[in-house]
């Protein structure tokens, strides 16, 4: 099958992680819920056996250490004579970063217990890795991703902007059908009696999401950039209509229902748990602190050009680098003012369904 999704990458070098601070704070506020479920529904694992524990979609690696360390300190205390450590992603991410950060000597001196990191490159809509290999799955602000874009052209660069219509149709379509290949794949990978902890960005009932959840709207400021861009520059339209991010802020009625659709098959997964969570963004908290405008345009633009970008340079691919460069970096720029004249109207909050699954025994 061909994908689509094949210029999705995340920056490289570990810098996501770094300067992806809101997404960091979604993963610390969960660490309690993963340790309760650890503890209390956690039911797969044989005495001296080796505990099985996935990240899907974990980009460079900097953000899944806290659950890894969670996740150890549950297998140890259960006298594990191993953990596993499973890292997913598509194969454009940075791999490298991955196993500099994740490495398995230093990762079995500082949780205590022998660890082996091991990489799956692949699209989690598929097994990406072997059957009933995981006893604990986890998955931050990954699952939201498409895999191909849309057949019909569009102005509107990210499906929050359509209320209807084919493309509106066909995201939905996706997005649906990619839960549905998701939660199989995740029933075959789970041990029996094994559970899964997702935090997937989506849409709450007030219509909230990502970067839009009072004042301005992130990704309205992109479109207003990138349209402006169209306007004053040589971006031609065929390279204007070809920036559309890969994501779905499903709701968790589509949650429930891709749930309920599997478990109809005999998918062996039980919902523990499904919760609406706000993350508030910690850039805007500290520009309350510190009213530097300019400080927290820049630091509020860096801390999305690392996921944004990709997007962007996909539609410039036919230009020389510097060219498109030139292009980015003037579209970064005219973000950096669009947020420095309105900063107090500008935040990032995350908006995650926590989704939390169990494999019958
Ligand atoms: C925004 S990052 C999230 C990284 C990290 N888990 C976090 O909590 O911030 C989304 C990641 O999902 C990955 N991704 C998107 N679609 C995917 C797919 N179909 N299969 C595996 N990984 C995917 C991207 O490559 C990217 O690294």
């Amino acid at each position: 099958m061909e994908h689509s999704n094949n210029h999705v990458s995340m920056a490289w070098n570990g810098i996501y992680g770094q300067r992806a601070v809101g997404p960091r704070l979604a993963v610390l506020n969960s660490l309690d819920r993963v340790r309760e479920i650890l503890d209390n529904h956690t039911d797969s694992i044989e005495p001296g056996g080796v505990f099985g524990m996935a990240d899907y979609g974990c980009a460079d690696g900097l953000l899944s250490l806290p659950v890894i360390t969670a996740a150890s300190e549950y297998a140890r205390g259960r006298e594990c004579r191993d953990i596993s450590v499973y890292l997913n992603d598509l194969p454009t991410a940075d791999f490298n970063t991955l196993f500099s950060v994740l490495n398995a000597d230093q990762l079995s001196r500082d949780t205590g217990i022998a660890s082996c990191v091991l990489a799956a490159g692949g699209s989690f809509t598929n097994r990406v890795l072997p059957r009933a290999s995981v006893d604990f799955g986890f998955s931050a602000s990954s699952m939201h991703y498409l895999e191909h874009f849309p057949p019909d052209a569009t102005d509107a660069i990210h499906e929050v902007f359509l209320d209807d219509g084919a493309i509106k149709e066909n995201v939905l379509k996706q997005a649906g059908q990619a839960w549905l290949d998701i939660l199989r794949s995740r029933e075959q990978e789970l041990k029996p009696g094994g559970n899964l902890v997702f935090l997937l960005l989506g849409r709450d009932e007030q219509g909230r999401y990502l970067g839009s959840t009072q004042g301005a709207s992130m990704f309205q400021a992109y479109q207003e950039a990138w349209d402006r861009l169209f306007a004053a520059s040589g971006i031609t339209q065929d390279e204007y209509q070809q920036v559309f991010f890969l994501h779905r802020f499903r709701t968790t009625e589509e949650i429930q229902r891709g749930v309920e659709q599997v478990r109809r098959e005999g998918v062996a997964l039980q919902l523990l748990g499904i919760e609406t969570v706000i993350t508030s963004c910690p850039i805007a908290a500290a520009f309350r602190r510190h009213h530097d405008e300019r400080r927290f345009a820049q630091e509020f633009v860096d801390s999305h050009w690392t996921w944004t970008e990709h997007a962007f340079r996909h539609a410039l691919q036919s230009r020389a680098a510097e060219e498109a460069q030139q292009i980015l970096d003037d579209l970064y720029r005219d973000m950096v003012q669009i947020v420095a004249a309105d900063p107090l109207s500008y935040r990032m909050d995350l908006v995650h369904h926590r989704v939390v699954l169990h494999k019958n025994r």
